[in-house]
This record gives C-alpha cells, sequence and structure tokens, in this order.
C-alpha cells in the first residue's frame, strides 16, 4: 500500500490582508506550512505534495527548507477551488503509483501526528472509497458541513451553499480526507464550478464517492482548527505555545508562570532549567541543565550552557559558558561568548568577543571585537573604540589584566597579561605584560580656591553686578 499527502497552500488567505501567502504566517516560531510539514514528517508517507500559486516560490522555498527528501511542489496557476487543486495534483503524475492519498490543508498549524495516523488507519481498516475527517463546533460558521442519511455520509455542503437546515448541523469538514485514489481521480475530473463561489470544491467529490462507500473520523476541534484570519493565528499560537511549555515540564523543565513564557518550536532545553517570567526563547536557541533565564529576557539563536543565568537581558546569535552570569540589562549581539564563570553585568553590550574563564566586565561598558583572557577584570564603564570610521581593530586583553573604569581602548591595542591600566585613560599603544598604563594629565591643586571664588561672588553683587 503507497500513500501520499498533498498540502493545499496556494491560496492567498484573502482575510489575512497580507502580501505575504498565508501558510507562511508563523506561530510560536514556525510558519504554518512547517507545522503541517512536521506533522506529516514522522508518517514517513511515499511523497508529500505541496500546492503552490500566490507567491509560489517562496511558499516552495519554504516547504523544501523543511528537509523532507520525499517532498515535491506542484503549481496551481490559479486558485479555482481545492478541487482544481487536488485536480492538478492528480493531471501533475505525482499521484501515478500511489493507493492512497492523504490531502491535508496548509493552514491547520494545529494538527498532529496522531490524528492523521488515526485517520490513514479508519480508512485502510474500512477499505472506503474516501474517509473525512470531521469535528463538532458549537459554531460551526464559515465550515463545511457534513451531511448524512442516517450514519451513512451523504456529502459535504459549503456554508454559502447551505440551507438554513443545514447550517444547524455542528458536524463539520476539516479538508483533512483520504481518498483512494483511483476512485478519485474520475470523481476530480467530473467536478464543476457550480456553485455560490464559482470554484472546482474537493468537498463536491464526497458526495459521488459515498456510493462506494466513505466513512468518517473524528478529532477533537483543537487539533484541526483552520487558520483564516491573524485572530485564529494568535488563538492557534497560544494553543501550540501551551503544547511546547507543557512538553518541557513533562521533560524536567520549571516554568515559573507558563502564561508569560514564550518558547519556539525548535527550542531545546535540559532538565532542571528554570525559566522565569518574561522569559523569550526563539530560533535555534538552547539551554543547559539548572541554567536560570529570566525574568523578562530575551534570546534569539543563542546558546546557555549548564547552570549560567541571564537575567533581565537580550542575547542574541551568542553564547554564555557553564555556571557564568549574564544581566541585569545587558545586551549579548552576535557572536559573543562567556566563557566558564565569565560575568557580564549591568548596561554592558557586547559583540564579536569573548570573556575568559572567571573574567568579568560587571558595569556599563561596551566590548567589540575583543578578546578577554582569564580571569581579567574590566572596570566600569570601559570601551573599547573598536571602529575608526572606516574599519573594526581587536582589542586584546591578556589573562588576569586589570582594566582601570573609565578606560577608552582604542583598537588595535593589547593589553598584556597581568597588565593594568590606570583609570580614566585613553590607551592607543599596546601594554606590556604586567605593566601599568596611565595616559591623563596630571591633577593639579588650587589651595583656598572655594574663600576666592566666595569672596568674588560677594564683591559682584555689593557693586549692583549681581548674576545675569
Ligand atoms: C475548506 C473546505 C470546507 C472546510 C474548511 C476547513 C472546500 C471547498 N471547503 O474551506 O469544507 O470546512 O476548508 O478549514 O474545500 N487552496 C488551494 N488552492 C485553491 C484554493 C484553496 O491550494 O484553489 C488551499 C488554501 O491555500 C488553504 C486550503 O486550500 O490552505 C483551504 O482553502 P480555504 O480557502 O481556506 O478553504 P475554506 O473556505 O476554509
Ligand atoms: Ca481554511
Amino acid at each position: 500500500m503507497t500513500t501520499a499527502a498533498v498540502v493545499l497552500a496556494a491560496g492567498q488567505g484573502t482575510r489575512f490582508k497580507s502580501d505575504r501567502a498565508k501558510v507562511l504566517h508563523a506561530a510560536a516560531g514556525r510558519s504554518m506550512l512547517r507545522w503541517v510539514l512536521e506533522a506529516l514528517r514522522p508518517l514517513a508517507l511515499e511523497r508529500i505534495v505541496v500546492v503552490i500559486g500566490h507567491q509560489g516560490e517562496d511558499v516552495a522555498a519554504e516547504a523544501e527548507s523543511a528537509g523532507i527528501p520525499a517532498l515535491v511542489t506542484v503549481r496551481q496557476e490559479h486558485q479555482n477551488g481545492t478541487g482544481h487543486a487536488v485536480r492538478m495534483v492528480s493531471e501533475a503524475g505525482v499521484l501515478d503509483g500511489i493507493d492512497d492519498v492523504l490531502v491535508v490543508p496548509g493552514d491547520a498549524p494545529l494538527l498532529t501526528t496522531d490524528v492523521l495516523a488515526a485517520l490513514l488507519d479508519g480508512h485502510r481498516d474500512r477499505a472506503a472509497s474516501v474517509t473525512l475527517l470531521t469535528t463538532q463546533l458549537a459554531d460551526p460558521t464559515g465550515y463545511g458541513r457534513v451531511l448524512r442519511n442516517g450514519d451513512a455520509i451523504a456529502g459535504v455542503v459549503e456554508e454559502r451553499d447551505a440551507t438554513d437546515a443545514e447550517r444547524a448541523i455542528t458536524e463539520v469538514n476539516t479538508s483533512m480526507y483520504v481518498f483512494d485514489v483511483e476512485a478519485l481521480r474520475p470523481a476530480l475530473q467530473a467536478l464543476t464550478t457550480d456553485n455560490a463561489q464559482g470554484e472546482e470544491y474537493l468537498t463536491d467529490v464526497v458526495g459521488p464517492l459515498a456510493s462506494a462507500g466513505a466513512t468518517t473520523v473524528s478529532a477533537p476541534a483543537e487539533v484541526v482548527a483552520g487558520v483564516n484570519d491573524r485572530s485564529q493565528l494568535a488563538a492557534a499560537a497560544s494553543e501550540l505555545r501551551r503544547r511546547i511549555l507543557n512538553d518541557h515540564m513533562v521533560a524536567g523543565v520549571t516554568i515559573v508562570d507558563p502564561s508569560s513564557t514564550y518558547v519556539g518550536a525548535e527550542v531545546r532545553i535540559e532538565p532542571d532549567a528554570t525559566l522565569l517570567p518574561g522569559t523569550h526563547l526563539e530560533g535555534a536557541t538552547a539551554i543547559g541543565a539548572g541554567a536560570a533565564i529570566g525574568p523578562d529576557s530575551r534570546l534569539v539563536d543563542a546558546t546557555v550552557e549548564a547552570g549560567a543565568t541571564v537575567t533581565y537581558s537580550v542575547v542574541l546569535e551568542a553564547s554564555v559558558g557553564p555556571r557564568a552570569s549574564v544581566g541585569p540589562f545587558a545586551y549579548l549581539r552576535p557572536r559573543a561568548r562567556l566563557e566558564q564563570r565569565a560575568k557580564v553585568g549591568a548596561f554592558v553590550e557586547m559583540k564579536n568577543s569573548t570573556v575568559g574563564e572567571g573574567s568579568k566586565v560587571p558595569h556599563l561598558s561596551y566590548v567589540g571585537d575583543t578578546t578577554i583572557g582569564r580571569d581579567a577584570n574590566i572596570g566600569a564603564a570601559t570601551v573599547t573604540v573598536n571602529y575608526d570610521g572606516f574599519n573594526k581593530h581587536r582589542t586584546v586583553i591578556g589573562d588576569g589584566a586589570r582594566v582601570g573604569s573609565d578606560t577608552m581602548l582604542v583598537a588595535p591595542v593589547t593589553v598584556g597579561d597581568h597588565a593594568y591600566t590606570g583609570a580614566g585613560s585613553v590607551i592607543t599603544k599596546d601594554v606590556p605584560p604586567g605593566a601599568l598604563a596611565v595616559e591623563r594629565t596630571e591633577q593639579r591643586i588650587i589651595e583656598g580656591y572655594a574663600e576666592r571664588h566666595r569672596a568674588r561672588s560677594t564683591r559682584d553683587s555689593a557693586d549692583g553686578q549681581g548674576k545675569a
């Protein structure tokens, strides 16, 4: 028995009012199309056909980025309806040699592998020509209604073509079906556009196929809901987030307040990590065992190793080593790296730089294009002056170095191992290992200044020349 899937993804999604194709809109860190493909992936079907049309190149690129070898795309030039889409697939020859075809819409990100497997099983058990996945909705508005003759399936009627009595039916078509390919082909050929939307409806093949055996499998609404507008997208994202967080909690992650925690689908978190309220983990972020993130932090494509902490901070494409600490109020930009037990503290921005094992940048600094060795301390308000208006240059700070507060390190420059810089210095030349570099004019003391100043003010006001 060979089985293919067809993913309907050619429509524009008019109700999204978007320049981008609907299926490319993301929920919980993945496009809707990608969610559907991930639900299909474990089924290991012979072929997955994605029907593209509106913004077809972008949709095809997104589909191909899933890296599923069995995936092919078929273009539906004009979006003449869901039945027309499947007819184009059939006529493209990609169903040749396939026994059963599973059809799913690209706008159903809540779909699970379990539900699809149950649908395929139900179809094979009963050797039906079509098996519909249906659900019960208290408010079925907008959906196609399932028509029955007693228990037998009689067909599906679209909302716009339904009578009042039919609209009262609460069993709806989810747009997910399995068809026997041989039975489906002639039914597709017989489709007409004789309906309220002037389209070839895939739902119209159900009636004709019913005589050859139609059956249904039912699923809970929260798994099969379609997304037609941005408010439904937000509702779907919230359900996906709930599932993602639940999976992490089951796997041993503490999530203090799931309602304010956002974790993307690709994020990996080891057991005993803690996510505090207001944590956002996006992209390919990975969190190690026992790490604590938040409150109020955003990490994108970041790596945080075991036992590290990130507090009230933003970390983008940067990595935080074991037991290192970040924040509060730090900003780690791409290619920032903290080695073991390193610390980057309050109001520090860092990019393309390494802070060595046990080294500290505790307060108010900018560190760019810099390598800091082990056990160094960078004083408050130190700035690496890495950009001369044309090029970026590197700063190197050695092991055990002590950079004084408010040092400007004008790159390219090296501060040697165990060297010191005096507070307030502008360092433009390399500092040899173990040396102290001070760059500032010597302090002058003007004795009695305050008294003379006061005396002058009194004289001036007596002359009637008071302060302007
Ligand atoms: C469809 C079903 C309806 C069902 C509902 C469930 C039909 C006629 N109606 O209606 O019974 O209750 O889904 O959500 O099938 N698409 C194409 N090419 C086209 C038209 C659509 O690829 O020419 C794709 C869309 O991109 C979308 C999917 O098919 O991913 C469903 O299309 P949509 O317009 O959303 O159908 P509904 O009106 O929701
Ligand atoms: Ca839909």
